[in-house]
């Protein structure tokens, strides 16, 4: 955990002035995977990794970032501001400035130092955590009222347009609104969000797969552009569809056999999915975890076989997981590729469940995973 006043003090030591510090979290989703830039449904939590952000404002519009992650400070001149990211981690928070100025904010430069505790490369949304630390700090420190559905949307843009990256709301929106104790359900058409109090009796673990696959950017851009592709040809026989939430599985099946095969595939994941949250939602409110899990169980075979993001370490993980003690349900969580698996265990069962997993993936590829038990966290504020 980051002690703010050893981030301040870093700070003061690296800049001589003493910061401002803010904190905004990663996330895991429970389920809704791959739904958010179909304007479908999304289930995630923020955790209690979090990236810190320390900041004071220079005289001038120059911002200068430094992370203790990487050694070099990067700088960016808000007056002559790059279209595009260079390809490194400073085009997360130089995206968000170039974008927020774009939105008419007027920013001050700024000294930044950044502490990162989400897992980096792990399908946490370690990018987006850095996106809303920073966005919500150059604001605050500009005197700029802060609106949090306008900072997660400023931060998507800088992830679409200057890091290239065509992710959808999901990761933004929770880093901002998320609720200690609470996971949320958010339609991500209307925006409309319900917060659903998390059950006593169980714990969300995440497993580390500890791999990243190399594709995992450009077939995220990839499914993106199919899905796209399945509503132009959908709409020629179903004019009303703008987008895949506005298919049924119905649909699908009168209409699919015209689709080439790829695509018909990937719909009937977002379709399918669309519906599982639905029905995750409503067994979380009758604390039905038996069901919620079947529902995680059901996902996480889509995510494999209709889109096609899973990998063999995350399936290995989810396996071994479903043999485990006292698992309610286990699947993929994030991006895919790589990364993590989201399980929803009992809570007296977590020490068991953990060792199950870890020995059992450390027997089969020779990494040793790491286990994080989260707790739903807040999402972005100022720390005292
Ligand atoms: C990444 C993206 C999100 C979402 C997930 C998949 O985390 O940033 O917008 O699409 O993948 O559900």
């Amino acid at each position: 955990m980051t002690s703010p006043a050893e981030l301040a003090e870093a700070f003061q030591s690296l800049y001589g002035s003493r910061p401002r510090i803010y904190r905004a979290p990663g996330r895991v989703n429970l389920i809704g995977e791959h739904t958010d830039y179909n304007d479908g449904f999304v289930m995630p939590a923020a955790i209690d990794f979090s990236t810190s952000v320390a900041i004071d404002a220079r005289d001038d519009r120059r911002i200068v970032i430094r992370s203790e992650n990487f050694s070099e400070p990067v700088e960016l001149d808000l007056d002559q501001p790059p279209a595009r990211g260079r390809g490194d981690w400073s085009d997360y928070p130089f995206g968000v400035a170039v974008k927020l100025e774009g939105t008419g904010q007027r920013l001050r430069g700024a000294n930044i130092l950044v502490r990162g505790e989400v897992p980096i490369g792990s399908g946490l949304s370690s990018s987006a955590a850095i996106e809303v630390a920073t966005g919500f700090a150059l604001l605050d420190i500009a005197g700029a009222p802060i609106d949090r559905l306008d900072l997660a949307k400023v931060c998507q843009q800088a992830e679409n347009e200057f890091v290239g990256m065509r992710c959808g709301l999901m990761d933004q929106f929770i880093s901002c609104f998320g609720q200690t104790g609470h996971a949320l359900m958010l339609d991500c058409r209307s925006l409309a969000h319900q917060l659903l109090p998390l059950p006593e009796n169980v714990r969300l673990v995440v497993c580390n797969t500890m791999v990243k696959h190399e594709l995992a950017a450009s077939e995220y851009n990839a499914r993106r552009a199919e899905c796209e592709e399945s509503v132009r040809l959908l709409a020629r026989e179903l004019p009303e569809v703008r987008s895949l939430r506005d298919v049924t599985i119905e649909d699908l099946e009168r209409t699919g056999g015209e689709l080439p095969e790829v695509i018909r595939k990937r719909s009937r994941h977002i379709v399918s999915e669309n519906a599982r949250v639905v029905a995750a939602a409503a067994a979380l409110q009758r604390e039905d975890l038996k069901t919620f899990g079947e529902l995680m169980g059901e996902s996480h075979r889509s995510l494999r076989d209709d889109y096609e993001v899973s990998c063999e370490e995350l399936d290995l993980m989810v396996n071994i997981a479903n043999q485990a003690a006292g698992v309610f349900g286990a699947r993929m969580t994030g991006g895919g590729f790589g990364g993590c698996t989201i399980n929803l265990v009992a809570a007296d069962s977590v020490d068991i469940f953990k060792q199950t997993v870890a020995s059992g993936y450390a027997q089969a590829t020779g990494r040793v995973p790491e286990i994080y038990v989260c707790t739903p966290a807040q999402g972005a504020e100022r720390v005292a």
